[in-house]
């Protein structure tokens, strides 16, 4: 801590903290892409200056569609991975959980299970390098249908790759209404095989779409969450089942879900009981790291240490990490002074 009361860049790199809420579509560098493009001879959308500026969610979700459509071969997922752990190590997270959407990747379609093999050999070389590990989240789309969910479901409990650690769903409710019961039998399988679930919900959707979550699909984490602040019983539901929200500040400042992050119901939420993380969602997207959506958080709400442990802890626990990375990571946050 300085003397200011500020903690400085580097005491919140050096927090020992996972990450739960972040997308690989969210990490490409511009660099890699106008390279990527001009190999290709595909014109990049917008100005250099205006290439990561979004207007709305929906925005930036088609964006993700022609970024990763220039991720076309083997070598350039397995480099994706690899400058993701990398990321992770500049961040100071010992963990991630990384949600992968095989909607966005149309050079991927119908190759899941290959696009899946290509990420891990990247996560691989990674951890023989010594950067830190990675769990793959794979996630439907909001606007896909009933039947393609299941069988995506069923893919994976048939490849049961050790990678693979959860069934995410993302993308945008507000354009696929409500959606929880069409999802409801692909989670429900996905439990029964005993894959873990998590789900973007209050964000594009309000707490309708939290209790949905909860109810109909049976998620052990929800990804953003912060609509819940516009119902108490929703609020209620989450503090009384202890299931934590994996929140991202600058993503809902960003995308116009709060004017300021005095606004943002964070703090509301942890001070009503509810388990919340800090987390990046698109950090290369939305020009953030780990560590700044701390500082970020820390700064306006008046953060102690101990809460900011309490934060990096909930983040750890409520990562889908092996007991062993839990616990090394436990012990190291027991230890951090900031
Ligand atoms: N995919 C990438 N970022 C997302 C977000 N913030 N919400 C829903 N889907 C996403
Ligand atoms: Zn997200």
């Amino acid at each position: 801590m300085r003397k200011d009361g500020t903690r400085s860049g580097e005491s919140l790199q050096a927090l020992p903290k996972a990450e739960v809420h972040v997308h690989l579509e969210g990490c490409f560098e511009s660099a890699t892409l106008e390279s990527w493009a001009r190999q290709a001879g595909v014109p990049m959308p917008r100005p250099h200056e205006r290439l990561f500026s979004f207007e709305s969610l929906a925005d930036m979700l088609e964006f993700l569609d022609w970024a990763c459509g220039l991720a076309s071969t083997r070598d350039r997922l397995a480099e994706l991975a690899y400058g993701f752990c990398r990321r992770l190590a500049a961040d100071g997270t010992g963990y991630a959980d990384l949600i992968i959407n095989p909607k966005h990747w149309a050079p991927w379609q119908g190759r899941t299970r290959e696009l899946i093999e290509a990420l891990d050999a990247g996560f691989t070389a990674a951890a023989q390098d010594g950067l830190p590990p990675v769990g793959l989240c794979v996630s439907l789309l909001r606007t896909q249908s009933s039947d393609e969910a299941v069988e995506l479901v069923e893919n994976l409990i048939a490849w049961r790759h050790p990678r693979v650690v959860a069934l995410s769903v993302d993308g945008n409710e507000a354009a696929a209404g409500r959606t929880g019961p069409r999802f409801a039998e692909a989670f429900r399988r996905a439990a029964a095989a005993g894959l873990r679930r998590t789900v973007h919900a209050g964000e594009s959707s309000g707490p309708e779409g939290v209790r949905d979550a909860v109810e109909l699909l049976g998620a052990d984490r929800i990804d953003h969450g912060v609509r819940a602040v516009e119902d108490d019983r929703v609020v209620a539901l989450l503090a009384e089942r202890g299931i934590p929200l994996g929140v991202c500040p600058t993503s809902n400042l960003t995308l116009k879900l709060y004017p300021s992050i005095e606004a943002h119901p964070i703090d509301r939420l942890r001070k009503a009981g509810v388990r919340v993380s800090v987390n990046t969602d698109d950090p290369s997207l939305l020009a953030t790291n780990l560590p700044a959506e701390y500082e970020l958080a820390a700064a306006a709400f008046g953060w102690s240490d101990e809460i900011m442990r309490d934060v990096a802890r909930t983040s750890i626990d409520a990562s889908f990490a092996n007991a062993d990375v839990k616990a090394h990571l436990k012990s190291a946050l027991a230890d951090w002074q900031s």
